[in-house]
């Protein structure tokens, strides 16, 4: 799959992409990830990406023509080099929330071309001509689409395949409809016995227990009472879904 990100910003993608569990997703080309720095696109001596909005108010808007330009390149590039068609996705808090749905419906995808919006906003016209969807991290509002960017390729690139060192622990995930789409259920390490800032915290004793059943059981009850008490709708919807047995209503 591969994506191609306009942005303003192209050096804050760097780290992102050669840090961390997805790098080799990234490094391999498995996600193989395009930056288009779009002021290479914008004319004039001082390369103009923006200007003042029609009709007044504070900030500025991006113009349409330099995201137009790029976006014309890329789509070229893109049929050049025998990339499967692909949406444009605008980050924009108009959007449509990101949630485990639209990421793993994502991840099954060919890509896409991914637009980073900064200041105030960007000439409707761009977005009416050129996007396909908008998507949002949640409402409030950043001040680019860059980091929205960050957390879509992020989350799309560990649900490839192989890129986990543990296959199928995303599956182990909050949301994951593998595990009825509840929240995680919470996870210990050595030591035993941790001497805390606030006292001595044990481990729930059935872990240590070697009982494969229990503690299956035990994780289970967990993410019923977590999702309960913290997302009472995940219960709702994976009720309705007739995911609940008799025993998680007990
Ligand atoms: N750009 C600005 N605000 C945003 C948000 N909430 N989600 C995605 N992109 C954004």
């Amino acid at each position: 799959m591969r994506f191609d990100v306009i942005t303003l910003f192209p050096e804050l993608f760097g780290p992102f992409l050669q840090h961390g569990i997805n790098r080799r997703a990234f490094a391999s080309g498995q996600v193989d990830v395009r930056l288009w720095p779009l002021r290479d696109y914008a004319e004039g001596n001082y390369r103009r990406v923006d200007d003042r909005p029609f009709g007044g108010g504070p900030g500025m808007v991006m113009l349409a023509d330099p995201l137009a330009r790029c976006w014309q390149a890329v789509r070229e590039q893109r049929q050049a080099e025998g990339a499967p068609p692909a949406p444009t996705v605008l980050f924009s808090p108009l959007g449509r929330r990101m949630d485990h749905a639209l990421v793993a419906r994502e991840a099954q995808g060919p890509g896409a071309i991914l637009v980073c919006g900064r200041y105030e906003g960007i000439d409707q016209r761009f977005i009416d001509q050129c996007v396909d969807v908008q998507i949002s991290l949640g409402d409030f509002v950043l001040s680019g689409g860059e980091v929205a960017a960050m957390a879509w390729l992020d989350a799309v690139a560990r649900l490839q395949p192989g890129v986990l060192n543990d296959a199928g622990s995303h599956q182990q995930d909050s949301f994951n409809p593998a595990l009825d789409g509840l929240l995680d259920c919470p996870h210990y390490t050595r030591p035993e016995v941790w001497q805390g800032p606030r006292g001595q915290a044990a481990v729930p004793p059935v872990l240590l227990s070697g009982h494969h059943g229990q503690i299956e059981q035990w994780r289970r009850r967990e993410r019923l009472s977590l999702s309960a008490r913290l997302r009472p709708e995940l219960i709702d919807q994976a009720r309705a879904a007739g995911r609940l047995s008799p025993d998680d209503e007990r």
